[in-house]
């Protein structure tokens, strides 16, 4: 690859430079699904009674979930997003959620999905109002959170619209300790550093002792350049990012959108790669009672998930680019690596890319044991330091992949950077 850019990645077993917020959550990446990316705000149930936002859509996407295998691949939390609430406070100042929409109230919907195994997310915001407008927690920290807590939610989604940024740290600092207060495990998923970036670069060792995890960038849509938007700026952050990230806080690239109209399955494919590599929450936010079967099974895929959810928990970096590839690498347990090769060419067919030019390939020596995951599982066998294995990868597609050290001193490797 000596026409290609490289930046070189060496790595090692170092736990996290920051403290994690200590609730004893998000040890892994969360794993779930959340409803704004595909169902947004949509409260007309007269018109559309199948995809309004209800207490009926979670409590059959909690049905599917135990019923189509989600929830043995791992996907816990089913996640309300914005637009559930009733306009008005309560006569105690308690949010109440849409009488019409939510006539069980959100206690009861919370023990459906409880019963079914699962956990329940709810959203709210730091600032006056929700971004969609409806009333936020400005004032009522204490009052919210006590309430998330008597109905049983597991996880708060706290976003950042209408707030001065200037208060957004002690905005969510505060909600923070009101959800410790409750004495209730409440998973704690933020959006401060996205809401704090335009004006000066968060502080992460701050958001990592609030936060179970934080969005950086904006939101993630159905389509592809969406997709790309995130990873791009993902990698171009990654020395600020990266160091934060381990059991319990987590960087946020936001949902998966697999699932949906506006990726082809090679994109989906890369989506499932990179935030697998991301260590990245997996929340789908996709219809589970309609989603075409190979997608399913991406979303599925146990050795994509074990790399996502793998116990080290360090999250990867991109290694290299050039000749319209990137090359993304994720130290894993149990001296593994796991490697995914971008063809960001979208034009032709599928183009080679060596793998004795992955930057961390250079560690396989004497011999790396190889084995590939997308696009489709196959064990490639033991390959020497000079092997010539070539892996095809589609335009937009990924090529993900795991290698095991046989012998010698993965574990003495240290992170250095170097460029060549
Ligand atoms: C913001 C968030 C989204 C979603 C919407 C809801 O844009 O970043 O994830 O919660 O608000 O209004």
């Amino acid at each position: 690859m000596s026409k290609v850019a490289l930046i070189l990645v060496v790595f090692n077993v170092m736990s996290p430079a920051v403290e994690a917020l200590d609730n004893g959550l998000a040890l892994k990446p969360t794993m779930g699904w959340l409803h704004w990316e595909r169902f947004m705000c949509n409260t007309d149930c007269e018109a559309d009674p199948d995809n309004c936002i209800s207490e009926r859509l979670y409590m059959q996407m909690a049905d599917m979930m135990v019923k189509e295998g989600w929830k043995e691949a791992g996907y816990e939390y089913v996640c309300i997003d914005d637009c559930w609430p009733s306009h008005q406070r309560d006569d105690h100042g308690r949010l109440q959620a849409d009488p019409k929409r939510f006539p069980g109230g959100i206690k009861k919907l919370a023990d459906y999905v409880h019963s079914k195994g699962l956990k329940l997310g709810i959203y709210s915001d730091v600032g006056d109002k929700t971004c969609a407008g409806y009333p936020g927690s400005l004032g009522y920290y204490e009052t919210d959170a006590q309430t998330f807590a008597d109905w049983g939610v597991d996880l708060l989604k706290f976003d950042g619209c209408n707030m001065k940024w200037t208060s957004l740290g002690e905005g969510y600092i505060n909600m923070s300790k009101a959800l410790n207060k409750t004495g209730k495990s409440i998973l704690y998923s933020c959006e401060w550093p996205l809401y704090e970036w335009p004006f000066q670069k968060p502080n992460y060792t701050a958001i990592r002792e609030t936060c179970n995890h934080w969005r950086n960038f904006n939101d993630v849509f159905d389509s592809w350049s969406s997709v790309k938007s995130i990873m791009e700026w993902t990698a171009s952050h990654q020395d600020i990012i990266v160091p934060s990230a381990g059991p319990g806080g987590w960087n946020d690239p936001d949902m998966l959108v697999i699932g949906n109209f506006g990726l082809s399955h090679s994109q989906q494919e890369s989506q499932m790669a990179l935030w697998a590599i991301m260590a990245a929450p997996l929340f789908m936010s996709n219809d589970l009672r309609d989603i075409c079967p190979r997608s399913k099974k991406l979303l599925q895929n146990r050795w994509i998930i074990d790399i996502n959810q793998d116990p080290l928990g360090k999250q990867g970096y991109r290694t290299a680019k050039g000749n319209s590839f990137e090359v993304w690498e994720r130290p894993l347990s149990k001296n593994r690596l796991a490697i995914a090769v971008l063809n960001q060419q979208e034009i032709g067919g599928p183009r080679g890319f060596a793998i004795r030019d992955v930057p961390g390939w250079k560690y396989c020596d004497p011999q790396c044991n190889v084995t590939l995951i997308l696009p489709q599982y196959k064990e490639m066998g033991v390959q020497p330091k000079g092997s010539e294995l070539v892996l095809p990868v589609n335009p937009s597609g990924t090529a993900l992949l795991t290698v095991s050290l046989i012998s010698r001193d993965f574990n003495k490797l240290h992170w250095k950077k170097t460029s060549v």
